[in-house]
């Protein structure tokens, strides 16, 4: 098959399309033949600095496609099922081997390019603001790197369930007004504004109860000196790629709380499965929307991680093979 591979972490470039063998069908899984890839922002950080599981090396979490093989044991996806599936790494590749597990079967009225964008972002988005960050109807939400696939996520879940104002960062005005279609109540443009005061000013000092943070380093800081009184902050990635040390102090006198999320940790359970097939559905009845900023061929997997880290696109760019 054709993959995306690379032989060492780096930029872009180190990527080469070229012929690979094609994966294994496990007894408990699938095979699918990949139509949507979509890249997710531990792609290009794994493409950076991530450990190669094999060399070459087949980036990538998320992609959709057709089932064209099934292991022994599999009972709940037959051949032919449209699938969206997730694993640490195989996405940017023709075809793909994973857990039967680590499949959700497509509902009617969900077309693949749009499902191959969701379980990762919006699972996540779920995890940081109601099981780790408690979210509840009334509260002010603040979400770090609101453009990205997880920020366009997680702002949409904040309105659905209620929040009183939702805020935002990005690197700029224009990526900030796209978001208010999705629910955003105010854009923070972390380059013009100073983020802790913005927050102070807009809420008129009261500050954020939930802060979902996914891009760590001193942002990290940010978001803590942004919390209310008994806030919470879920730190869920390092999207800034800088060492995260951060001054815990203003924690303890405010009843303030710091969790980390890492959804690949509880992504076996019923309780992680069930609620991505849930937000499948959620996305099929067009109750919540996938942001694709854009396209690429799987073999210009390189010119779409450039356009990435460009820190142009707004929710997710997508692989075709
Ligand atoms: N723990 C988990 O379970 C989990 C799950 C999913 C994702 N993640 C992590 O969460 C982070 C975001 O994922 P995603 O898929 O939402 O990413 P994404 O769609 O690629 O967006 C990343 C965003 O981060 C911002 N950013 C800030 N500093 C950056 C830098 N130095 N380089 C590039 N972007 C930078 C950019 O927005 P601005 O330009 O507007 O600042 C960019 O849009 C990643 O670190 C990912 O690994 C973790």
């Amino acid at each position: 098959m054709k993959a995306a591979v690379y032989y060492e972490n780096g930029g872009p470039d180190v990527f080469k399309y070229q012929e690979v063998p094609d994966p294994e069908c496990h007894r408990k899984g699938i095979v699918i033949r990949v139509e949507a890839v979509s890249i997710e922002g531990g792609d290009t950080l794994n493409r950076y600095r991530g450990a190669l599981a094999t060399r070459p090396h087949i980036v990538g979490y998320q992609a959709a496609g057709e089932v064209v093989a099934v292991g022994e044991e599999v009972e709940t996806i037959k051949l032919g099922d449209k699938v969206v599936t997730t694993g640490a790494c195989g996405s940017h590749a023709a075809l793909r081997a994973v857990a039967a597990r680590s499949a959700w079967v497509i509902p009617a009225g969900l077309d693949v390019m749009r499902a191959a964008a969701v379980p990762i972002s919006f699972g996540t988005a779920h995890d940081c603001l109601f099981e780790f960050g408690r979210l509840r109807k009334g509260e002010i939400v603040l979400i770090q790197a609101g453009a990205s696939g997880v920020g366009v996520a997680a702002i949409q879940l904040a309105a659905r369930a209620g929040a009183s104002m939702i805020l935002a960062t990005a690197s700029s005005e224009e990526r900030l007004e796209k978001l208010k279609a999705l629910g955003l109540t105010h854009g923070i443009n972390y380059h013009r504004d100073d983020v802790v005061k913005a927050v102070a000013r807009l809420t008129d000092n009261h500050m954020a109860d939930v802060v979902v943070d996914p891009v760590g380093g001193p942002t990290l800081q940010t978001s803590i000196l942004s919390l209310a009184n008994r806030g919470r902050v879920t730190m869920v990635g390092q999207a800034g790629r800088e060492a995260t040390k951060v001054d815990v102090s203003s924690m303890m006198g405010g009843n303030r709380t710091l969790s980390g999320v890492f959804l690949g940790a509880e992504m076996g359970t019923d309780r992680v499965h069930d609620g991505i097939q849930r937000l499948i559905d959620d996305v099929a009845k067009g109750e919540l929307k996938v942001v694709i900023d854009r396209t690429y061929a799987l073999s210009d997997a390189a010119e779409a991680h450039h356009y990435i880290e460009s820190r142009m696109a707004v929710g997710r760019v997508l692989l075709i093979p």
